[in-house]
């Protein structure tokens, strides 16, 4: 028997002492429970200084006088351990930063929200089926993990609204991570990534939007593209509509293969109203996309589950 099983055997038999205090008369219970616990830590001392010495016996010591290269690359272990970004981050600040050029402040979005922000405040009527289509998840206390960046609506149009007075526009980007009750498959995730837009002026109209949303797709893919849209419907926008590209021939497409990029629209006066914003002095549009497709397109890649599966030989790609 080891050193240390041998001192774990004595604890224990020096625990089952501990039953006998009862039997012992009043008057000697406190010397021989003092005792006890002398006992007991010495032994502890002693399984510690053991429990050591063997951690000390399997580690191999550190050799300083190993050759040492300082400018060979560093061995794979060392390069898998310092880790790198994930690509939708990298990613994520290639959109901010092209919306940045376009004059747009950019503000994070919660992951955890309220029903009021997350329907409410977005004109969605209580009992209305649309709501339906946002299915996520409740904590106990009823917040909310946000199932669009659109729940920053109100907050991004009333952190805002002073420049309206100050004669100048809201234009800000909502990046954020969103969750969705959904069954997950190559092209579905519960969890991802989108970018909302928010724009408030007295004059703006559609065709600023279009061109907005033309400009940011096109610098993204460095490419000239076709764009489409079509009606679509969104309790928070009036007129609603959904955003589409030509995929294009460089990214595998086929002419007339058009992909759906974003939801977009006018925003909805009682939105603005609801921000305390009035919707006849004011007008504004606004929109939000998924990110994780963009990057699919961008990179060629066919499922969506790889962004959230942790694995190093997929995320490696992307150092
Ligand atoms: N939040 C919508 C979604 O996730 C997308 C969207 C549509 C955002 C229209 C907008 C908008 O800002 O105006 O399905």
């Amino acid at each position: 028997m080891d050193e240390l099983t041998k001192l774990k055997q004595e604890l224990k038999n020096l625990n089952a002492e501990y039953a006998k205090i009862k039997d012992i008369p009043a008057e000697k219970r406190g010397e021989f429970g003092r005792e006890l616990n002398a006992k007991k830590m010495a032994l502890l001392d002693k399984i510690m200084k053991a429990e050591e010495a063997q951690f000390d016996a399997e580690v191999k010591p550190l050799d300083i006088t190993a050759p040492c290269a300082p400018n060979e690359p560093l061995p794979e272990l060392y390069s898998t351990l310092m880790g790198s970004r994930h690509p939708l981050m990298v990613e994520l600040d290639r959109v901010i930063e092209i919306y940045k050029l376009m004059g747009f402040t950019a503000v994070e979005s919660r992951q955890l929200d309220d029903e009021y922000h997350m329907f409410d405040s977005l004109n969605f009527a209580k009992e209305h089926p649309a709501r339906d289509g946002y299915d996520t998840f409740r904590t106990e206390e009823g917040f909310i993990p946000p199932a669009h960046t659109s729940t920053m609506q109100n907050r991004v149009l009333n952190r805002f609204k002073h420049k309206l007075d100050e004669g100048k526009e809201i234009a800000v980007v909502v990046p954020g991570r969103v969750y969705r009750n959904e069954d997950v498959d190559a092209t579905h995730e519960h969890t991802f990534y989108q970018c909302e837009g928010v724009y408030v002026s007295p004059d703006c109209n559609m065709g600023q939007m279009l061109g907005i949303l033309r400009e940011f797709f096109e610098k993204y893919y460095g490419q000239k593209l076709n764009i489409r849209t079509q009606p679509g419907y969104f309790p928070f926008t009036e007129p609603s509509l959904e955003f589409m590209i030509e995929k294009p021939k460089s990214l595998g497409g086929k002419k007339g293969d058009f992909l759906e990029m974003l939801g977009c629209g006018m925003i909805h006066p009682n939105v603005l109203k609801m921000a305390g914003i009035d919707p006849q002095k004011y007008h504004g549009f606004a929109w939000g996309g998924g990110i994780d497709r963009l990057v699919m397109l961008r990179y060629g890649l066919k499922d969506v589950r790889h962004f959230e599966a942790a694995n190093l030989n997929f995320l490696r790609n992307f150092k």
